[in-house]
């Protein structure tokens, strides 16, 4: 089992402590841990994804610039990971039938976020507004579906 070392963001928000396993069953020991850590990101993405929002609509350059660099930098550092570590960890955990779609959505949507990525280095707004708008609706169904599925899996 590796873990990823532990990271700060410039504003000194603690980032996550993911791991990686090669046995379905670490997954219950560190499960918990990993998926506190996940819960933090999401807290810091709703708050990153408000910056996006307001920024887009408020025509004021200044800000536009603070935030585009925001959060291509939180992207980098935070967001780009935790999208991979759903992707390579929890993810193909949800096999079944009737769970799959859930993942199938996280999935989508991540890709969906990745589009905007372009238009966010061309610095545009609209860009910057769909981002905002689609990282809030993403960090919400999955604190709302994904996260309490997993907390059941493992409790
Ligand atoms: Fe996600
Ligand atoms: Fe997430």
């Amino acid at each position: 089992m590796t873990y990823r070392e532990l990271k700060e963001l410039d504003n000194g928000i603690l980032i996550s402590h993911h791991f990686s396993a090669d046995s379905p069953n670490d997954y219950d020991a560190r499960g918990s841990t990993a998926l506190n850590a996940v819960s933090r990101e999401h807290y810091f993405a709703l708050s990153l994804a408000k910056d996006c929002r307001r920024a887009a609509l408020s025509g004021d350059e200044e800000l536009l610039m603070r935030i585009y660099l925001k959060v291509l930098n939180a992207y980098e550092r935070l967001l780009e990971p935790h999208f991979q570590f759903e992707e390579t960890s929890l993810l193909p955990l949800l096999e079944s039938v009737e769970i799959k779609p859930i993942a199938e959505r996280s999935l989508a949507e991540h890709c969906q976020l990745r589009a905007l990525l372009g238009g966010l280095r061309q610095r545009d707004p609209e860009s910057l507004g769909s981002f905002g708008k689609y990282l809030t609706d993403h960090v919400r169904f999955e604190e709302r579906e994904l996260v309490p599925l997993f907390e059941e899996l493992w409790n």
